[in-house]
């Protein structure tokens, strides 16, 4: 019941972000790292030191995500989620952080995260309580966020749990609203800019499909409207297979989605960090035309999706949605892609998921056969020549 009510409200946030969008404020969807789809609501240091929620977690993935090419890749933000609150805030009400976890506080935490060319994001919540009972934020925005300012955060994550009506959160959007440079001013000088980025809702491989649905329709609705829904990268945990795993990652590029990973980089297999760190991906997410993608055809249990990138070029996915079975082929005309655009004359074909590989060059009534494992996707990109 309670995470049916979470859904909705995550809905209405998505719909406030491309009113936000349409202002002008046009950004490459913001990268990084969030500790929640995998390390939860850890708060027993002595039992897991290594996992807990606390000021040694968001260290060690800071010094990773600098070490080892995440930085580089475009990874900027480290993302506090749920549960870094002591239970109570503090005798002039501010929030603070779990004195035993957080022994520095998060100014000295945001403060080593920038010595690294990172950036903070904090999690609080529009309702009373967050989703796993610390103190929300109702009753209190403006203090939060000026309290966040204060400490030098660089972005938050505003969650809809215990929110009681869409009304609530149309108020904690406008805090939101807000925080962006603009409006900074009107919170005291000097204080560090909260980016009116919102962090929100999650998928796994299981609602996968769902979201997708839900992103074919509201593209749809919206008319290729600037639209982003925020998603979350597990890709590197215990859960997804080889082909979600490039599905996820081919999909959040084509939908232009911020990528947010959640896993541990302290122990990363090569082949994940080859997959989260892959340019030619990450390039299509963070093509500077930024247009989401749009679902073109679907048949069989496959799906054809296409996003109009700069320089005229496409990003092509074809996705098998058939989770038994073997590899299939999918075969389509290009003569459609792009409106008529992408091959017309002809068009180079490059393949950058699940392997690179180079297809060629192909003319406007040829067709392609790809073959896409059970939930797996191949990621082309087609260049007009
Ligand atoms: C938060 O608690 C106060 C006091 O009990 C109440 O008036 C208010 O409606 C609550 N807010 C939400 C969103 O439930
Ligand atoms: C897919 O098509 C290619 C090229 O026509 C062919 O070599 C391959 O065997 C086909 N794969 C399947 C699973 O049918």
């Amino acid at each position: 019941m309670a995470a049916a009510v979470r859904w909705v409200l995550v809905a209405a946030v998505a719909a406030a972000a491309v009113v936000a969008l349409d202002n002008g404020v046009a950004r490459t969807p913001p990268m990084g790292w969030l500790h929640w789809e995998r390390f939860l609501c850890g708060t027993d240091c002595a039992a897991e030191p290594d996992r807990c929620v606390s000021e040694r977690l968001f260290t060690e993935m800071a010094d990773v995500m600098a070490a080892e090419g995440w930085k580089e890749a475009g990874y900027e933000f480290v993302c506090i989620d749920d549960c870094w609150m002591a239970p109570t805030r503090d005798e002039r009400g501010r929030l603070q952080a779990d004195p035993r976890r957080f022994p520095g506080g998060i100014r000295a935490l945001a403060d080593y995260v920038h010595s690294k060319g990172l950036k903070l994001g904090i999690y609080s919540d529009v309702g009373n309580s967050t989703c796993a009972g610390f103190p929300g934020s109702y009753g209190h925005y403006e203090l939060d966020a000026q309290t966040f300012a204060s400490w030098g955060v660089d972005l938050l994550k505003f969650d809809g749990c215990n929110a009681g009506s869409l009304g609530l959160l149309a108020e904690g959007m406008d805090l939101l609203t807000c925080s962006v440079p603009e409006c900074k001013a009107a919170l005291s000088p000097g204080q560090h800019v909260l980016l009116a980025q919102v962090v929100f809702g999650c998928s796994d491989s299981r609602s996968f499909q769902a979201w997708l649905e839900k992103a074919a329709f509201s593209h749809q609705r919206l008319r290729r409207a600037e639209h982003r829904s925020t998603a979350c990268l597990v890709i590197g945990n215990f859960g997804l297979s080889w082909e979600q795993a490039v599905t996820q990652m081919a999909m959040w590029a084509i939908m232009a989605a911020p990528l947010f990973m959640s896993n541990d980089l302290r122990r990363m297999k090569p082949e994940a960090k080859w997959l989260l760190q892959n340019k030619e991906v990450i390039a299509i997410n963070q093509d500077p035309l930024g247009k989401q993608g749009y679902r073109v055809a679907k048949d069989k249990s496959f799906e054809l999706w296409e996003r109009p990138l700069s320089d005229r070029a496409y990003a092509v996915a074809v996705l098998n949605q058939q989770e038994i079975g073997g590899p299939r082929n999918f075969t389509f005309s290009l003569t459609f892609l792009g409106n008529g655009l992408a091959c017309n004359p002809a068009c180079s074909i490059q393949q950058i998921l699940p392997t690179s590989r180079d297809w060629g060059v192909y003319n406007w009534v040829s067709s392609l056969s790809v073959e896409v494992n059970p939930t797996g996707t191949v990621l082309l990109r087609v260049v007009p020549l």
